[in-house]
């Protein structure tokens, strides 16, 4: 593993199937009732989150305690990042606080990389969102939840398909995913209007469609993408009636998945928007299991980056 996270491409296949082989292991703490384990003890992660979040955030934080970690909450509202502080002072104060890992989220794509190689921060960066460009721990917990479902919880995720749809221009999430899946074996679609579609999509390892329902009766996993209207700055559909008509998975047309497809989305849902109510809460969808199962992935990425540098042994594990 390199010392930072910063893109899903920073992971070849055997780094990726090593995270989430670690977090496999890592997922036996979860579920105990004491959730902790000495590992990190003595430890700093720095939350350094310059935009709202919620589950990314928590589950960072989650993830690190249950690893016994120091965690500190940085978040822009309320500090002096308010005040117009730049992303050098603070990476200097946190150097000087003593980070060993700092998680960040950032409206501007590239801010991660900025952090990790402009010298000012020994620790290791993890990339918990970059503006539209990447969100490499989504990626990780996306596969992680696809290879339980699809794969029995091991190996990659050879000729598996995955259906990627909607607003893919403004996702971090698709772009992360279409790289990791990539690496993982898997064959990804991604559906959605062309207006909703990056400069140079056609060179992403993926296939592209405009229309969903052919690509539904072929899939192994459906991920629906929140329609990101805080980053749209004009009109990128007619309506939100006729984005969800095209574009929205509603009961009628999860019925042309394969019995085995399961339902995914990164949250927040817009329900009624891209994804219908009673289809976020069906029993194909794995949207809740997807929350719990970054808490697992976030513990694997700090762990090999701060601790070992390989699978814990059963004695970590059991510790
Ligand atoms: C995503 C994000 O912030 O990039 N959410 C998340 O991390 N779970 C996707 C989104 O905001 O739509």
């Amino acid at each position: 593993m390199k010392r930072h996270l910063l893109s899903a491409a920073d992971l070849d296949r055997d780094d990726a199937l090593l995270v989430l082989d670690t977090a496999t292991e890592l997922a036996t703490v979860s579920s105990r009732a004491v959730r902790k384990l000495p590992t990190l003890r003595g430890r700093t992660v720095v939350n350094l989150f310059f935009e709202d979040s919620t589950r990314t955030r928590i589950s960072f934080e989650a993830a690190a305690k249950r690893l016994s970690a120091d965690v500190i909450n940085f978040t822009a509202k309320g500090s002096s990042l308010s005040k117009g502080e730049s992303l050098k002072d603070t990476a200097l104060t946190l150097e000087a606080m003593g980070a060993d890992a700092v998680v960040v989220r950032h409206g501007a794509s590239g801010a991660p990389y900025r952090l990790a190689n402009a010298g000012w921060i020994s620790g290791s960066v993890v990339n918990a969102g970059d503006g539209t460009h990447e969100h490499p721990t989504q990626a990780l917990l996306d596969a992680y939840t696809m290879r339980r479902h699809l794969s029995e919880g091991r190996g990659d995720l050879a000729d598996r398909r995955v259906t990627i749809v909607g607003d893919v221009l403004h996702s971090r999430v698709a772009r992360s995913n279409v790289l990791l899946l990539a690496t993982l074996g898997a064959e990804v679609t991604l559906v959605a209007p062309p207006t909703l579609l990056p400069v140079g999509v056609e060179d992403w390892p993926c296939e592209i469609s405009y229309e969903l329902d052919p690509a539904l009766a072929k899939a192994d996993a459906v991920m629906m993408l929140r329609v990101q209207a805080e980053r749209m700055n004009a009109a990128f559909f007619p309506s939100a009636r006729e984005y969800s008509r095209r574009y929205g998975l509603d009961a009628h047309r999860m019925a042309l998945l394969p019995d085995h497809a399961i339902v995914m989305h990164p949250g927040p849902m817009n329900r009624g928007m891209e994804i219908a109510a009673d289809v976020a809460d069906s029993v194909r969808s794995v949207i809740v299991e997807q929350v719990s199962n970054g808490v697992n992935v976030r513990m694997a990425v700090l762990y090999l980056l701060l601790g070992g540098a390989q699978l814990p042994t059963g004695e970590e594990v059991a510790a």
